[in-house]
């Protein structure tokens, strides 16, 4: 199968992009594997007449988004995430109601339709950084309430409003301070991702994305425990030999995991299932995605 996918790359002129959430298997045959920054670069800056997105729905959309010319596919149709499914237009448009001079700094785990509402996106890995570029006081930040409390201590100066208030990923508000005590208990450092709960945040040794785990290790030799879905460790692991990464064997995206190497197979073979958005959702949302890339990491 592994000869079959590599074939069909090439006479496809395809690349395979993979979230680093992806199982190992579909990293091996990705052509980049990242974070949804990363991964977003990529997708934009990409030359090939397939591009195969492994990851989560909203990671194909922001692919199409940023490189409209070109067919985006995802293998499996229904991998979603559902921190995006939090944030609704109809609840940014209230938001915007009632806090007319703030500014909307969409995560990109989020809809099409809500990226298209925002004055600019971001990812975990540029959150404080978009934040901080912005001249408004005041920010409705969505989906994700526990980036947006990160985000909140980072920026002090300015007003962080979550949108929806208790928006969260059922993997990373499964890490607990028992967890943190346990991992205390292992040794060497906890490294947690943004989208933790904020009392696990604090307690933490470092707060950083997917992409920020993979390039903070290369200048560690101590143990790490990764507070972040369990695929991450794997990698960690993948990446630099010899190295101790402890996993939580319960932190497991399902959406993340619904991608097999059959499906990327027939994915490929089939050229399905492409990512079609209305152009108007599309170009709105271009906006606010490319303001986010212009900013930096
Ligand atoms: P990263 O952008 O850090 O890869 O995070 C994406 C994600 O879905 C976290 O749950
Ligand atoms: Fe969404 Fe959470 Fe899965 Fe990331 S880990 S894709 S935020 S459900």
């Amino acid at each position: 199968m592994e000869e079959e996918i590599r074939a069909l790359k090439i006479r496809k002129n395809a690349i395979v992009m993979a979230h680093n959430y992806q199982p190992m298997a579909i990293q091996a045959l990705a052509d980049v594997v990242g974070d949804s920054l990363e991964l977003a670069v990529k997708a934009k800056e990409a030359e090939a007449d397939l591009i195969v997105t492994c990851g989560v729905r909203f990671m194909a959309e922001t692919a199409k988004i940023l490189n409209p010319e070109r067919k985006v596919i995802m293998p499996v149709k229904d991998a979603g995430c559902p921190l995006a499914d939090f944030l609704t237009p109809d609840l940014i448009r209230e938001a915007r109601r009632r806090y007319p001079d703030a500014a909307v700094v969409v995560y990109v785990n989020s809809t099409a339709e809500s990226k298209a509402l925002a004055d600019i996106t971001c990812t975990s890995a540029n959150a404080v950084r978009v934040v901080r570029s912005l001249p408004n006081d005041t920010i409705l930040f969505g989906p994700d309430a526990n980036l947006a409390a990160y985000v909140r201590r980072e920026v002090p100066e300015k007003t962080i409003i979550p949108v929806p208030p208790g928006g969260h990923c059922y993997v990373h508000t499964g890490f607990t301070l028992t967890d943190l005590e346990t991992a205390r208990k292992m040794g060497g450092l906890v490294v947690c991702h943004p989208e933790c709960p904020p009392e696990v945040q604090e307690r933490a040794d470092q707060i950083v994305s997917t992409g920020g785990m993979v390039r903070n290790a290369a200048g560690a030799d101590e143990p790490w425990s990764v507070f972040t879905e369990r695929e991450m460790a794997a990698r960690l692991r993948a990446l630099y030999p010899g190295r101790v990464f402890y996993e939580k064997p319960e932190a497991v995206c399902a959406d993340m995991k619904k991608t097999s190497p059959a499906d990327l197979l027939l994915a490929l073979e089939r050229e399905e299932e492409e990512v079609v958005l209305p152009p108007r959702v599309m170009g709105r949302a271009r906006r606010a995605i490319e303001r986010m890339i212009a900013v930096g990491a």
